[in-house]
């Protein structure tokens, strides 16, 4: 698989990435399984796949535990991110930026994830109550003691924290304007996918100008620009799409020239429209790497095939005709 880099530090991993998350987190809880996922895991590692996304609240906490599994046995063969601020409350997640939380909360994640070192650790969301400079410095010095390689900042919460007629990512461009002076960002996360190119506008130039990765979050649109999801088909209750406006029967029916589109496209290479999705995320720049989410060893295969799908200007060109998706959290 290609290799790419990522921020200052000139960190290298395999093109597409993998997003643990689906595997303890947000889909279809019933189809959960450790040792499915197990195994979904090894067969990207051995297809050149090495960065893991996965967070402390995933789970809570067996999503790091999973990997920490894989870690034991291949530390060589993988790039591990994971995530600090963001922890599952009673009736909503809750942030804490605390500096001396997110000193805890490190030596916590190396425990489950049975590792030396982090190597990218990433701010989940900034806390309201807390500068983000001020959480940013205690992230630093985790770096200066050998704990985390390098750290990055997540901006996936962006949709649901924007002030009325602010561009998406404005306070995202803020906060990482701040933390900059702190100590470098090496990475930034966030949605980046055909049904959500907002990041394209601002965010994506400025990661592309100051040599920072890009990490894409949902590049196959929850699962939607796979094709494999039927209008109406309903999620269980703890799915994140139970509650997502483009997930209603009605939203998933308006979005499918969306998935046609994409099917056109994957049929002129052989391909799927999961694999087309990722080369469209994968051609918007050498420093983006999509972690697309999956739990099962036949979705990390065909996902990490993308990274050998080079799409035409008439591909880019028909996928950018293709209408925008309907259903809005706004
Ligand atoms: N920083 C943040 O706040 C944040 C927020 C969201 C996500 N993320 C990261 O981004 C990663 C990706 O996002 P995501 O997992 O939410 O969404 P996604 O990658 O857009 O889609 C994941 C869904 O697609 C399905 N899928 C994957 N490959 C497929 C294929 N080839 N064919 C058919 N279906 C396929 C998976 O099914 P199965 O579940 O059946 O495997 C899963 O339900 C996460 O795992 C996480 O690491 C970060």
């Amino acid at each position: 698989m290609e290799r790419r880099t990522i921020g200052a530090a000139a960190l290298e991993v395999g093109a597409v990435g993998l997003g643990c998350m689906p595997m303890s987190w947000a889909y279809s809880a019933s189809r959960q399984d450790g040792e499915t996922s197990l195994r979904a895991v090894h067969t990207a590692l051995d297809l050149g796949t090495s960065l893991l996304d996965t967070a402390d609240m995933y789970g809570p906490f067996t999503n790091e535990l999973l990997v920490g599994r894989v870690l034991k046995e291949r530390r060589g063969d993988v790039f591990v991110s994971t995530k600090v601020g963001l922890l599952v409350g009673e009736q909503h997640l809750v942030a804490n930026g605390r500096p001396g939380y997110v000193r805890r909360a490190c030596d916590a994640s190396l425990r489950r994830l049975q590792a030396d070192v982090i190597d990218l650790y990433q701010l989940h969301r900034a806390d309201p109550e807390i500068p983000v400079e001020e959480t940013w410095g205690a992230m630093a010095e985790l770096v200066t003691a050998g704990k985390v390689r390098a750290l990055g900042l997540c901006a996936v919460g962006a949709r649901a924290g924007r002030r009325a007629g602010a561009q998406m990512h404005d306070e995202t461009l803020r906060q990482l304007r701040s933390v900059q002076q702190v100590f470098p960002v090496s990475c930034v996360q966030a949605e980046l996918s055909v049904w959500s190119p907002e990041a394209l506008d601002a965010l994506l130039p400025w990661c592309a100008a100051r040599g920072v990765g890009f990490l894409a979050a949902m590049p196959l649109g929850n699962g939607f620009l796979t094709g494999s999801l039927k209008p109406g088909q309903g999620f269980e209750p703890d799915d994140v799409r139970a509650r997502h406006p483009r997930f209603t029967a009605d939203m998933m029916a308006a979005n499918q020239p969306i998935v046609a589109g994409l099917r056109r496209v994957a049929e002129r290479h052989s391909a799927t429209p999961a694999q087309v999705a990722l080369a469209w995320v994968l051609a918007r720049g050498p420093h983006v790497v999509p972690v697309p989410g999956a739990k099962r060893g036949r979705w990390t295969a065909e996902n990490a095939g993308a990274s050998t799908l080079r799409l035409a200007p008439e591909d880019f060109a028909e996928i950018a005709t293709l209408p925008a998706a309907q259903g809005s959290w706004d």
